[in-house]
């Protein structure tokens, strides 16, 4: 987009977000994450498969956005909702991801319910934000990042990054997941643990996703 359009102005979104639980009406993509297409993803493969075996069409976490383009340059937006669920110790989490194009950087708005962010470095040290309604978190450049909902409602969250960032979830499939895990602490509360590789399950995140689907 090197050049001004000759007249006039592209198509502009007709988008409105429910603050109170993150929903958004007039996106131009979105998708539901189900539990049987997380496996891999969680440390507890036993309590993963249980709750598939007793809800299989169970929705872990709904994404909706609006772009206009997938051009350096411009921007996409949307909102995200986990659901409050335990698989095992852990709280429920996205799949998390590296940007495709890993120097692109994101920020996320906390909206409803509490949550969690983790960052993890190219070189391995981690970070984790608390994310409640008014937060806001930064994703820096060559970051892996995974949203988590540590509370005991919907967490939804606002983000905002640059449109051709895309997802490569394979990046974090390759480093063995992130090192950090977001447990139970047993006290109603949560806290963050390392994640020692022998801990994974012997599954991996279903498919090789490189849409945002
Ligand atoms: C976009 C972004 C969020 C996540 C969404 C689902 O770059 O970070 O929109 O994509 O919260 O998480 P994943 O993509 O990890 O399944
Ligand atoms: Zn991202």
């Amino acid at each position: 987009m090197d050049n001004p359009p000759a007249r006039g102005l592209p198509p502009l979104p007709n988008v409105s977000i429910d603050l109170d639980s993150g929903r958004l009406t007039g996106a131009s993509s979105g998708y539901a994450k189900r539990f049987a297409e997380l496996r891999g993803v969680f440390a507890d493969d036993e309590a993963l498969t249980a709750l598939i075996e007793e809800r299989p069409e169970a929705v872990a976490y709904e994404v909706s956005e609006w772009r206009r383009s997938d051009e350096a340059g411009d921007l996409a937006f949307g909102t995200t909702v986990l659901q409050p669920v335990m698989v095992g110790r852990e709280f429920n989490m996205t799949r998390g991801h590296l940007h495709r194009v890993a120097d692109r950087t994101e920020m996320y708005l906390g909206l409803a319910g509490e949550g969690a962010l983790v960052l993890t470095g190219p070189d391995g040290p981690s970070r984790v934000v608390a994310l409640s309604r008014g937060s806001v978190a930064y994703v820096p450049p060559w970051t892996r990042h995974r949203a988590v909902n540590v509370g005991s409602t919907e967490f939804a969250f606002l983000f905002c990054y640059p449109a051709d960032a895309g997802q490569d979830y394979d990046a974090v499939e390759r480093g063995g997941g992130l090192p950090i895990m977001i447990v139970s602490d047993g006290q109603g509360g949560w806290r963050a643990e390392t994640r020692s590789r022998h801990l994974r399950g012997a599954g991996t995140v279903s498919g090789r996703d490189t849409g945002r689907d």
